[in-house]
């Protein structure tokens, strides 16, 4: 039997192509704890809160809606509920998911963001 190597490869790139261009499905946590460190802990403590509100929980609870913040109007009666998808989104910017929520933060970075994510679901 002969193999035709070319069309093999052809087709391990076409099954290949859709993962490349995809953002990374599951991030990684450990680097988000590190990254959660430098770009979001000096207003979140984890704990308790701060300049921003807890994020103990954050997944799945409905945005603006830890108890004792006094959230901008805009995330207090955003109807969102915190999964990974709405998180990816609120962090990439998030004036543009939210108008006017009063965040004044960003992720540009999708792996970063990804990694965040990631850390927040061990939040619990
Ligand atoms: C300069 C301070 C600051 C930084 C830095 C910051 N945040 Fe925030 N964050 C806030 C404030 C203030 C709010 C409340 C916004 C509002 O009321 O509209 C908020 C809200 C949130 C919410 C919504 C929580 C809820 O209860 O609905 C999430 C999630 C969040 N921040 C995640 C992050 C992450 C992750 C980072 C790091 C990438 C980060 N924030 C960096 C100040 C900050």
């Amino acid at each position: 039997m002969i193999i035709d190597l070319r069309s093999l490869t052809l087709a391990a790139l076409a099954l290949a192509a859709p993962a490349l261009s995809q953002p990374p499905a599951k991030g990684d946590a450990a680097a988000g704890d590190e990254a959660f460190q430098i770009h979001c802990a000096i207003c979140h403590l984890a704990e308790s809160g701060g300049q921003g509100p807890s994020l103990i929980g954050v997944f799945g609870r409905k945005a603006g809606s830890a108890p004792g913040f006094a959230y901008s109007p805009a995330l207090a009666v955003a109807n969102v509920t915190w999964d990974a998808a709405h998180l990816d989104r609120y962090l990439e910017n998030p004036q543009a998911a939210i108008p006017g929520a009063a965040m004044p933060y960003a992720l540009a970075d999708a792996k970063t963001r990804a990694d965040v994510i990631a850390y927040l679901g061990t939040l619990k």
